[in-house]
């Protein structure tokens, strides 16, 4: 199917590997990685209003606003790259983002395609983390985010199953298996 526009959603825990995913993924599908989570913090380093609103919010773990996150993924997706599709990392994480998300596509006639659930363990999601070294890193903030993930973010795949979108992949091996894994479920070629 590559060629076609595509509208992917990569749901996971924080440290499941959605980042490094959604960069070769978007690769194969000539289409953006939009992630959230690289968004704010390129917007905290450059000091734009928007950072200064949600700096102190990344340094926590808690999630930012739904009204600030739909300002900003509706922002994003309006630029042309992402008229042919996207792969996001990191939206939607709440029930009111999984609409929102709904409402900006249908929008334009488009709707999402696949959501791809990473599945690793969490005791290999925390020692990743950790390796990582990011200033929102820490053993305390990755714990934050972790239960914020469970409370707000995990009833969002029983949401997509439903709807008979999601598309469970083992995340629990290197790197190149799992992208080989997303691409396989997405009948994608290499
Ligand atoms: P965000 O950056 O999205 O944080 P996250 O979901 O916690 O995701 P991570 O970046 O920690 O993990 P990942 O799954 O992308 O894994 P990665 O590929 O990096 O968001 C940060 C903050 O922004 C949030 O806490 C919130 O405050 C705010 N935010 C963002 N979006 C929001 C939204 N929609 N609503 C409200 N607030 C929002 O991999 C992790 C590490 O593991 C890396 O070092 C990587 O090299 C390694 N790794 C990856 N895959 C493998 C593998 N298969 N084997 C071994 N190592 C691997």
């Amino acid at each position: 199917m590559a060629g076609e526009a595509r509208r992917i959603v990569l749901l996971g825990a924080p440290g499941s590997g959605k980042g490094t995913q959604s960069v070769r993924l978007a690769s194969a599908l000539g289409v953006p990685a939009v992630s959230t989570g690289e968004m704010l913090r390129a917007a905290v380093s450059a000091g734009t209003p928007l950072g200064e609103r949600v700096g102190d919010i990344l340094a926590t773990g808690e999630l930012v606003d739904d009204a600030t996150m739909a300002e900003v993924v509706r922002e994003r997706l309006a630029q042309a790259d992402a008229n042919r599709g996207c792969v996001l990392d990191g939206y939607p994480r709440t029930r009111a983002q999984a609409d929102t998300l709904d409402a900006i596509l249908e929008a334009t006639g488009v709707s999402v395609d696949a959501v791809i659930l990473i599945e690793v363990p969490e005791p290999e999601l925390v020692r990743r983390a950790l390796g990582r070294q990011r200033a929102d890193d820490t053993e305390e903030v990755i714990k934050t985010r972790l239960e914020v993930y469970l409370e707000n973010t995990a009833p969002l795949i029983e949401h997509y199953r439903r709807r008979g979108l999601l598309q469970p992949v083992d995340g629990d091996r290197p790197i190149p298996e799992v992208a080989a894994a997303i691409l396989a479920t997405l009948e994608v070629a290499a």
